[in-house]
C-alpha cells in the first residue's frame, strides 16, 4: 500500500500482525494510550463510588416515608437503578481491559470516593445524594481528563455519566428547593 495516500492508517498486513501479539490481551492492543493497569485501578474506584450510590438511593427509597415523601421516593428508586446501569457499564470495561472488577464489600467505601449515609430524614437524604453527587461529578470530569483522547471508548462511556449524575445532582437539587423548610419527615 502507498503510504504516501494514507499517510495515518497502518497498512493492514502491520495491522494483523500486531494483532495477533499478545492475544491474552484481548481488547488491550499495543496501541492502548496508557497503562492498562492504572487504567483498571482508576475505574475500580469508580465502580466502588457506584455500588456505594446503588446502596445509598436504595436505602432512601426504602426508607423515605409520609406523603411528601413520595416525589423523592420515586426519584431515588430511579437513581439507584440508573446507578447500577453505571456500575454495570465501568465493571464490563474493567473486564475488557483484563481486570477483575472489585465486587468484595470488604473495604468498599475505603475504595470508593462517595459516601454512604443513610439520612435521618428526607432532606437531610436530599442534600447527602446531592453531596455525593457533586463529589460523582468532579470524580468523572478528572477522570475524562485522564482518559482523554487515549483511551476514547472508556472516556466515551465516562462522559455519559457524567451526564446522568449531573442530571441527578440537578433533580437532587430541585427537590432538596421544594421541601427544604417543610417540616422533616421520616426520620429513621
Ligand atoms: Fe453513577
Ligand atoms: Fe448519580
Amino acid at each position: 500500500m502507498n503510504t504516501k495516500d494514507k499517510p495515518f492508517l497502518t497498512d493492514v498486513k502491520e495491522l494483523r500482525r500486531r494483532a495477533s501479539e499478545h492475544i491474552e490481551d484481548g481488547a488491550v492492543t499495543g496501541s492502548y494510550g496508557i497503562d492498562a493497569k492504572q487504567a483498571i485501578e482508576l475505574l475500580q474506584g469508580a465502580l466502588a463510588a457506584e455500588i456505594v450510590c446503588v446502596l445509598r438511593y436504595t436505602m432512601h427509597y426504602i426508607s423515605a416515608t409520609g406523603i411528601a415523601s413520595d416525589g423523592p421516593k420515586e426519584e431515588f428508586k430511579a437513581h439507584a437503578a440508573e446507578e447500577q446501569q453505571h456500575m454495570l457499564q465501568i465493571a464490563e470495561r474493567i473486564n475488557q481491559l483484563g481486570g477483575r472488577p472489585n465486587f468484595n464489600p470488604d473495604g468498599l467505601s475505603s475504595r470508593a470516593a462517595s459516601q454512604y449515609t443513610e439520612g435521618r430524614n428526607l432532606v437531610e437524604m436530599l442534600k447527602e445524594n446531592l453531596v455525593a453527587e457533586r463529589i460523582a461529578i468532579d470524580h468523572y470530569r478528572e477522570l475524562i481528563h485522564f482518559f482523554g483522547e487515549k483511551d476514547p471508548t472508556t472516556r466515551i462511556m465516562l462522559e455519559g455519566i457524567l451526564a446522568t449524575e449531573e442530571e441527578h445532582a440537578n433533580d437532587m437539587h430541585d427537590l432538596l428547593v421544594a421541601h427544604e423548610g417543610r417540616p422533616l419527615i421520616g426520620g429513621s
